[in-house]
């Protein structure tokens, strides 16, 4: 790996996070995986040689389980989900070249392997644990087989993960009052042989990787303190049937964490062995010089900062350029629920009609990658109808429209040096917001900013008059234009992958746009093309209020439960402080410089247990500033976070810390002040 800018002389991977072939996809799911695509194919605009992977992942509990519950075979199950993921993926333009599964045998053999170098090299223990163990059942509770209370956290967790607290993985035998999911008994303990991988003497090579990863900031940080907390040694078997055998072990699985990301290693390989090495060689990327990038939700942040890039370490193979987590996402405010049918299913999206662009669309821009974000078919029209219909959209059928119905097409003039050096601009933007922030969402709005740009700038000029005056002008306007068509279709091809190729056509391009590079975007546009047509249709208002009813209706159908909130409303209104009776003029109000910023890291200070050092980006610098929240936000969800910030507070030392500026929030909560849309760093709020 490097760390040059981006394209570099080497080959890149990009993986997605292996989908558990258990259940249907749903919008919420996509996100990591159109995450994953858009990034791919901005590499490839650059000019990065790269190539695409994934799979799905077949092993462990969650498979298991699932199989139990629709009482079929573990392999059949996994299979019939697999194909669907396989026919589902494309659909939404994910176009992996490879998509393979984690009980192949490629898998298989790179698996036993790895776990055979780490035997070899010392890195292996046994030791005796306390498993759960169902006695009614008489038989071992692995992972999702049990559920019971977070030793850190104390919230309700999983077998193998504190899924609704704090986010940790656990180990075997940590999980406190344990039960059953299968009789629904209190568990036992026993005593079992298990190996473990003794993560905890890699601890010094781990903060050195992590000092150079890319990626999120949450994937940067976060590990951090799991490392100083002091790691533990891993358990990688599980006393389970459905599995990878522990190499010479009648008894013990390979924990599925173990062959899941290795599928990453043998989807590479797949791929080289079906387009031939010197088109692409998996063994450059894993084993030399490559570039390798993952993207993955931020529940499996630690699987992929310290299981995964202590294996390759000790295994022998390259470590991890970047890894880009994502956020969550929420449908309407609320978690979306498999089990309850909240949830809009990636099928549905399409059987509804909608173009796979304005997914794409939607979550790469509806917030930053790392931020959570919701979903509501509300916004959805929002964006559709202000962002693509009436600004991309818009610009581009009225340049070709006017440009074919004067001159057939392109007209001859020379490009204007403003309109050039605008372009030069959005692209630089592109290649910064690819090579510094692994941002999908600012190489996107360079592309939207510069169509917005056009169309100010045809408004501006006015064409249609000037046509009557001096064609030569009007000639000069629209050639301008037609060059932004251009740049804005290679500049949104990542994303709009479809639609961008219908306006290269509309061009009167021949090829693809894919394989267009960026600098392309100034080359002359052709000079003949036929009569354009609208790129993007509205979403009318009533057909928002339709999936809105259908979305609660069946939400309503599933659920009528856990519906007890009502009083503590109650209570809340109740305690509302009575409003200030003392009015302020506007002059008074405006002396206060409020701005939109957002948190880019939180720490503790030592010896406050309210306060948090936070170091927040205001658009022109970062500040620290110091807050009283500690107690009330997770220390990890707060960096990504939008908030307002008053920055003309006088300074103030607490704990012998330096504050410069307040953060805004409401309440004994205190419920950060964020904003509603996405309003640049550093705006002032009125
Ligand atoms: N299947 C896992 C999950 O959904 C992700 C596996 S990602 C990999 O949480 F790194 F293991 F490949
Ligand atoms: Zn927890």
């Amino acid at each position: 790996m490097s760390h040059k800018a981006y394209p570099t002389d080497d080959p890149a991977v990009v993986t997605c996070g292996l989908p558990y072939a258990n259940g249907d996809l749903h919008i919420g799911h996509l996100r990591t995986y159109v995450g994953g695509d858009v990034f791919t194919r901005a590499l490839r605009t650059l000019g990065q040689e790269t190539a695409f992977v994934c799979g799905s992942d077949f092993h462990g509990t969650p498979i298991a389980v699932q199989a139990t519950e629709e009482d079929t075979d573990p392999e059949e199950l996994a299979m019939e989900y697999h194909e669907r993921y396989q026919e589902t993926f494309p659909q939404f333009d994910v176009d992996f070249d490879n998509y393979g599964h984690t009980h192949e045998g490629t898998n298989r053999e790179l698996t036993h392997d790895i776990v055979e170098s780490l035997e070899a090299d010392g890195y292996i223990r046994e030791d005796e644990i306390l498993v759960a163990w169902d006695p009614q059942e008489s038989q071992p509770l692995p992972d999702r087989y049990v559920q019971g209370t977070c030793p850190y956290c104390g919230e309700q967790a999983r077998g193998d993960e504190c899924d609704d607290g704090c986010g940790r993985h656990l180990e075997p035998g940590e999980i406190e009052d344990p039960v059953s999911n299968i009789s629904g008994n209190p568990a036992e303990y026993r005593e079992r042989t298990h190996k473990f991988f003794t993560v905890s003497e890699l601890a010094d090579y781990l903060s050195s990787f992590l000092d150079r990863l890319e990626g999120t900031a949450n994937a940067r940080n976060q590990p951090r303190q799991w490392i100083e907390e002091g790691l533990e040694d891993w358990c990688i078997t599980r006393d389970l049937d459905w599995g990878f055998d522990y190499p010479d072990e009648d008894e013990l699985v390979l924990y599925v964490w173990v062959d899941a990301p290795i599928e990453y290693i043998a989807s590479t390989k797949q791929y080289t062995e079906r387009v031939g090495a010197s088109t692409y060689d998996y063994e450059e990327v894993w084993q030399e010089d490559g570039e390798i990038v993952h993207f993955i939700g931020r529940d499996i942040i630690q699987h992929h900062t310290i299981f995964w890039p202590a294996m390759l370490r000790v295994a022998g193979y390259s470590e991890p350029r970047a890894v880009v987590a994502s956020g969550f996402m929420s449908l309407d405010g609320d978690a979306f629920s498999t089990s309850r049918n909240r949830a809009v299913w990636a099928s549905e999206y399409l059987d509804e009609g909608f173009h796979p662009d304005l997914l794409r669309y939607y979550l790469t821009t509806v917030g930053g990658f790392q931020d959570d974000i919701d979903f509501s078919w509300e916004r959805f029209r929002e964006r559709v109808n202000g962002e693509l219909v009436g600004n991309v959209g818009n610009f581009a059928y009225r340049s070709l429209l006017f440009a074919y119905n004067n001159w057939g097409g392109t007209p001859d003039a020379d490009l204007s040096e403003e309109v050039e050096t605008r372009i030069r601009s959005a692209l630089e933007e592109f290649r910064a917001a690819i090579n510094n922030d692994y941002s999908t969402r600012k190489a996107t709005e360079a592309g939207v900013e510069l169509a917005g740009y056009g169309n100010r700038y045809i408004q501006n000029n006015e064409p249609w008059h000037l046509i009557r005056e001096d064609e030569a002008e009007a000639a000069q306007v629209i050639r301008d234009c037609i060059q932004l068509v251009k740049a804005v279709s290679i500049l949104l091809s990542p994303t709009l992958s479809g639609k961008s190729e219908q306006l290269w056509a509309q061009l009167g391009e021949t090829g693809s746009v894919h394989d267009t590079g960026l600098d392309d975007a100034l080359e002359t546009p052709p000079a003949a093309f036929d009569e354009p047509g609208e790129l993007f249709e509205k979403v009318e208002d009533d057909r928002v209020d339709e999936l809105n009813e259908k979305l609660q209706e069946r939400i309503n159908s599933m659920a009528d439960t856990d519906h007890n909130e009502s009083d503590e409303t109650d209570e809340a209104t109740d305690a509302v402080e009575p409003l200030s009776q003392e009015r302020i003029s506007h002059e008074t109000f405006s002396k206060l410089d409020l701005r939109v910023a957002e948190i880019r890291s939180a720490e503790p200070i030592e010896g406050a247990d309210k306060l948090l050092r936070l170091s927040v980006d205001i658009g022109v610098e970062e500040r620290q500033i110091v807050a009283g929240i500690r107690q009330l936000h997770d220390i990890d969800d707060l960096p990504g976070t939008t908030v307002v910030v008053a920055v003309n507070m006088e300074k103030a030392k607490l704990f012998g810390v330096e504050s410069n500026g307040m953060v805004l929030a409401a309440g004994e909560e205190a419920d950060l002040l964020t904003t509603h849309s996405n309003s640049p760093l550093g705006t002032k709020i009125r």
